[in-house]
């Protein structure tokens, strides 16, 4: 059979709901795109290739600049993806203003500095500035250790927090750096005195333990990371590591940058109707199933305590199972992936 009649928000009428859509193991796999995926989306355009619904795309990944990743899927899915439809994993990192000022060490991959500086961190150090104003700390890999004692580092700024995007490349050297950071209170080039506790503030993005590239298994991801530095601490000062925050898919905090996003796509479209419902896509459990359905109760809570403020409730769409028929037709092909 041909491809169904469009429907829905191609007869005129604005949409009332909006996608997010994971992109790791949904759209792509590696390199690869999974060929529903195209399909999909070209159920969601129009004949000009224009979306006809607000699209966000929600990953945890964390090793590019947004307009990297529009970039890599505007290719892949045959459609022009702005950098403001992409949330990557640090990308509500922006909303922590409180953090801005401060001297952050940050870990990650790609282009981790000129992330921090978009998101509106002011005074970045990476794990390489740090290892080579202190070459003495990094000793897991005994050939990297500098063959003469170089002069003592004076003037390194001290780091008064540390900003975790992503899984690094080199775990012994960040995991080392990280600790050496939190039990030196940001000064790790300094004579140790004793054990600072509550630590510095530790922002971290991207929880998954794994994630779906090429291999058929699933791969090591951040929040593996995570858990290696959580109990080398542990072990280390006896003490929990503590997060200030914990942002990218499940947390709350990000389905509602997303959602924020979503509303102002549709606003700068035109679109007049208020959106009333977000669709996820996502391939992991413990990260887009979970925290879908975990910002679905903390709305329905938030609702609940508006009606009981006396708000009024916004009424629901009339019948949303044949106003958002062309969202499950454009879906399906992946969800039976
Ligand atoms: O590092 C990427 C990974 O943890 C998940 O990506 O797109 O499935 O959220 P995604
Ligand atoms: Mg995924």
């Amino acid at each position: 059979p041909g491809p169904p009649a469009r429907r829905g928000c191609a007869e005129g009428r604005p949409p009332a709901f909006g996608f997010l859509f994971d992109i790791d193991g949904v759209l792509v796999r590696g390199s690869q795109v999974v060929p529903a995926a195209r399909e999909a989306f070209r159920r969601l355009s129009d004949a000009g290739g224009r979306l006809r619904v607000p699209v966000v795309f929600l990953t945890n990944a964390g090793n590019c600049l947004r307009e990297a990743k529009a970039r890599e899927l505007s290719q892949a899915l045959g459609l022009q993806v702005s950098p403001e439809q992409v949330i990557l994993s640090h990308s509500p990192l922006r909303l922590f203003s409180q953090f801005h000022p401060k001297c952050v060490l940050v870990a990650g991959q790609g282009p981790v500095e000129e992330n921090a500086r978009n998101l509106g961190f002011k005074h970045v150090v990476t794990i390489e500035a740090l290892r080579k104003a202190y070459p003495l700390l990094d000793m897991v890999d005994q050939s990297r250790r500098p063959k003469e004692l170089p002069p003592p580092t004076t003037d390194f700024p001290t780091i008064e927090g540390v900003v975790l995007f992503g899984e690094p490349v080199r775990w012994e050297t960040s995991l080392q750096l990280i600790i050496d950071v939190l039990l030196s209170n940001g000064n790790p080039g300094a004579e140790p005195e004793g054990i600072p506790y509550p630590h510095l503030p530790v922002l971290a993005c991207n929880m998954d333990l794994l994630w779906m590239a090429e291999a058929k298994m699933p791969r090591f991801g951040h929040g593996t990371f995570l858990l290696c530095l959580e109990n080398i601490y542990k072990k280390v000062t006896g003490r929990e590591l503590k997060y200030e925050a914990l942002i990218g898919k499940p947390s709350t905090v990000t389905y509602h940058y997303a959602e924020y996003l979503i509303k102002e796509q549709a606003e700068k479209q035109g679109w007049k109707a208020p959106i009333r419902r977000l669709y996820a896509v996502g391939d992991n459990p413990m990260s887009d199933v979970y925290g879908a359905n975990l910002y679905n109760n903390y709305l329905k809570s938030a609702q609940q305590n508006q009606v009981e403020a006396g708000v009024k409730r916004i009424p629901q769409a009339a019948n949303p199972q044949t106003e958002d028929r062309v969202a499950v037709e454009s879906c399906e092909s992946i969800l039976v992936c």
